[in-house]
């Protein structure tokens, strides 16, 4: 029997992550030795407190059962949250609802909000499930191109009246993955205000909200007016190196937290009760350790842009985030740049366009190794720079 994907999963590619994946393991299997910077799962552990709040919650018998969604002392731990380091008031109850990973949100929210043939603004270039979150629910995604020039944020006034007027939803994602961007006020500002005039909902992607190296992140809910028009997505994986626990959140407006708190309650029987409270304990004393994880990844990215420079490639020091973007040198195609360099020195980047068409002609590379691997990543780049075969014959 021949069995076929539905319409909207048949559209769906295997992403290139998957296509690097498989060939790291057969030059692995060959006794190539790797340095993958191209995945951004963090590599340092939680904090300790973290760790003993799941070993100790994990030894009571009585936490093993379904939780049915989230324990209201971890929503009530978010809006302290959101009170203390973004100065927002949340409402525990109604605009706070946890959620198994933000990747897993925003897939269901698409779902959630958007009929087929709805058309949703999406980054281009975009951490893929923004577009893929559409394309599954039948919707039609409508790039923004972000470009250097716009500081990498949408221009909201050249998006024709028609698209707009259209539009049932608008993605944004600052401090941003994978182009590294932060939204100034201003821009918030315009984008509520866009979203209310074309009533539009804005999804924000708040996930790389604690890794921003000059001044702080702004939540948009900060804005007034937001919470009539906007949702904001957060998680522990990136600001406490939880990223394998799966656990978020989403915040803001309580129409739409309750259209998807209506719908996880049939697809999700919630998550395991020591992860909610370690994730509770991390929102609430894990101040000091933001601050270090933000001087870690700080002095990762200075170590990596200094060693790529004095090897011969100058990149832009990103302000946010644990992602250097940058073009591909000597005029490479993305892939080309991509493989290449992983077939001859080892070491595996992100070709631009695994993120939309605007992403091509650049490469996004990672910090989450330690300086020392990332000096050593930069000395083989310029190795490869370098050598007599790389270069234009692949444009
Ligand atoms: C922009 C963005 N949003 C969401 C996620 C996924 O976060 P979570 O682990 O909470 O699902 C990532 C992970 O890399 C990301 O870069």
């Amino acid at each position: 029997m021949e069995i076929s994907a539905s319409a909207n999963i048949g559209k769906l590619k295997l992403g290139v992550f998957n296509e690097l994946l498989e060939r790291k393991r057969e030059l692995t299997a060959n006794g190539k030795s790797m340095i993958d910077l191209s995945v951004g799962s963090p590599d340092l552990p939680p904090p300790a407190f973290v760790k003993e709040e799941i070993q100790k919650h994990a030894a009571e018998d009585g936490n093993y059962g379904y939780t049915m969604g989230g324990l209201s002392s971890f929503n009530r731990a978010v809006a302290d949250f959101y009170h203390n380091r973004y100065g927002v008031e949340l409402d525990p109850a109604t605009e706070v609802l946890q959620l198994i990973g933000s990747q897993d949100g925003l897939a269901h929210l698409a779902t959630a909000i958007i009929d087929p043939g709805d058309v949703v603004l999406v980054p281009d270039p975009g951490y893929p499930i923004f577009e893929v979150g559409v394309h599954i629910a039948g919707g039609q995604p409508y790039p923004m191109p972000l470009m250097e020039e716009h500081h990498f944020l949408p221009q909201l006034e050249q998006i024709p009246t028609e698209v707009a007027e259209k539009a049932r939803m608008m993605v944004l994602n600052y401090p941003a993955n994978p182009v590294t961007a932060t939204a100034s006020r201003a821009f918030l500002q315009e984008a509520v205000a866009f979203a209310r005039r074309h009533h539009i909902l804005i999804v924000q992607d708040f996930t790389y909200s604690e890794l921003v190296f000059d001044g702080d992140a702004i939540s948009i809910l900060s804005i007034p007016g937001a919470k009539e028009v906007a949702v904001e997505f957060n998680s522990l994986s990136k600001t406490f190196n939880m990223a394998g626990c799966r656990i978020g959140y989403m915040t803001g407006n309580r129409q739409v937290l309750q259209i998807m708190a209506t719908m996880m309650s049939h697809t999700q029987y919630g998550i395991f009760q020591p992860l909610q409270k370690a994730a509770e304990a991390a929102l609430i004393r894990g101040g000091n350790f933001i601050e270090k994880q933000r001087e870690t990844y700080r002095s990762r990215r200075d170590a990596l842009v200094d060693s790529l420079a004095a090897n011969g490639w100058e990149v832009t020091r990103p302000p946010a985030t644990m992602y250097v973007w940058a073009p591909t040198p000597d005029g490479w195609s993305s892939t080309d740049f991509v493989f290449r360099l992983m077939e001859e020195q080892g070491v595996i980047l992100t070709p631009g366009r695994a993120f939309g068409d605007q992403g091509e002609g650049y490469v996004r590379i990672t910090l989450v190794q330690p300086e020392s691997i990332l000096q050593q990543a930069a000395e083989k780049i310029g190795r490869f720079l370098s050598s007599s075969d790389s270069g234009h014959q692949f444009r």
